[in-house]
């Protein structure tokens, strides 16, 4: 099999996710990151970004995954010795606390296992009976990437949080245009996501959203030791429309355009582009006899669709033949690694794609012997589709 020959599999994992053409031609262009050319460019980003955010405060962009983005939000906004509250549900949230962990916070977990997501009444009722008086910072993730939860009630629990002083710290990546999100209306001071997940662009590239002035105050009285990650630097270069340091100028050009895709669509339909998607995938996926991980729809998450692994197949098999369907989907991680697969429903999915996504799945299934699934005869016919040659260097083949 040569893998450069060969298509490249849909992919329908939790990111990277499918790249509309216009897009990826976009990505053929760089230009002087110190030009005017590049400032126009860093405008148009900004602009788009503050769009999908929901923000009128500022927007940066940094040249990192997700996790520098993260690491940017708790290295400035985050003090050695604060009360940091968090929230876990999941292993992003777990790597947020790792991240605090390392800055000196003072860590007060609130675990909530891995198949339900925090609520207003629940958290604030376990804040009380802990007696906690101080919290400095609230730092949550919005959707727990690893058992596919959303956190529905941030903005009542951002408002609450509040009323302790607190800043709002949220790792947005895995939902940012694929589920409502509003920056400033909910109250969150700083939000970080990702370019690689429902904006459809390429991945590597991240974004910091800071709203309020409490947090560029809070910013000036934290000493840390990175120079990349440096918000005040991001935000002395962003007001000449720049960035401190190279950025991946090709990858902003690919960003504009899918920003530019997203405002011709119009971010509400964006949203609900993914909300009907993911319906639709899970309905068709419950009626083929599989069971979502996640069973209370308030905590699902649009934009990470975990099922369990139906009893009678292997999950490796099961992974693998829809890798030879030409299908990336993603086992779980951490705790339900092995217990449940997940599906992206992130960025430019089309009624093919999906089509190919469900069918793979219920074809894979019925060939590993799924016990619940209900195929009658179809489970020969889709093995015809295994069955036949290929010229080999085009197989998309772990089998
Ligand atoms: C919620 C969340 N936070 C942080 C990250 C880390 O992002 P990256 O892998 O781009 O560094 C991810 C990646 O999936 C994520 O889903």
């Amino acid at each position: 099999m040569d893998l450069d020959l060969a298509p490249d599999p849909l992919l329908v994992v939790p990111g990277p996710s499918q790249i509309p053409p216009r897009v990826m031609k976009a990505l053929m262009r760089v230009v002087d990151h110190r030009s005017p050319h590049f400032h126009r460019l860093y405008r148009d980003v900004v602009d788009g970004l503050k769009y999908v955010f929901r923000t009128n405060g500022d927007v940066y962009p940094i040249t990192a995954s997700g996790t520098g983005a993260v690491e940017t939000m708790v290295l400035n906004f985050v003090k050695s010795g604060d009360t940091v509250l968090v929230p876990v549900f999941g292993s992003f949230s777990r790597r947020l606390v790792n991240h605090l962990r390392r800055v000196g916070a003072e860590v007060v977990e609130i675990d909530y296992g891995w198949d339900r997501a925090p609520t207003y009444e629940d958290l604030r009722a376990r804040v009380e009976s802990m007696g906690i008086k101080q919290i400095d910072v609230f730092a949550t993730v919005y959707n727990d990437t690893s058992p596919g939860l959303v956190f529905r009630d941030l903005p009542k629990v951002a408002k609450w949080v509040k009323s302790y002083g607190a800043l709002v710290l949220v790792d947005n990546v895995s939902a940012l245009g694929g589920d409502y999100f509003e920056v400033d209306s909910w109250g969150i001071d700083v939000a970080v996501s990702s370019s690689q997940k429902c904006l459809a662009a390429p991945p590597v590239m991240s974004f910091i959203a800071v709203s309020s002035s409490e947090a560029y105050r809070k910013a000036e009285s934290v000493n840390h030791p990175s120079i990349y990650f440096d918000i005040k630097l991001m935000r002395k270069f962003g007001e000449k429309f720049e960035t401190p340091f190279t950025p991946a100028v090709n990858y902003l050009f690919a960003i504009r355009e899918a920003l530019g895709i997203i405002r011709e669509v119009g971010l509400e339909n964006w949203i609900r582009w993914h909300i009907e998607r993911g319906k639709a995938i899970i309905n068709a996926l419950t009626k083929a006899g599989l069971e979502p991980y996640i069973s209370n729809d308030y905590y699902r998450s649009t934009t990470v669709l975990s099922f369990k692994y139906p009893t009678g197949v292997s999950p490796d098999w099961f992974r693998k033949t829809m890798y030879r369907l030409g299908v990336a989907i993603s086992d779980g991680m951490d705790e339900v690694r092995g217990k449940v697969f997940r599906i992206g429903n992130m960025g430019y999915l089309t009624r093919r794609d999906v089509l190919t996504l469900i069918t793979g799945i219920v074809a894979a299934l019925l060939i590993n012997g799924g016990n619940n699934i209900d195929g009658g005869a179809m489970k020969d016919v889709f093995k015809e589709v295994l069955s036949y040659w290929e010229p080999e260097q085009l197989l998309v083949d772990e089998g």
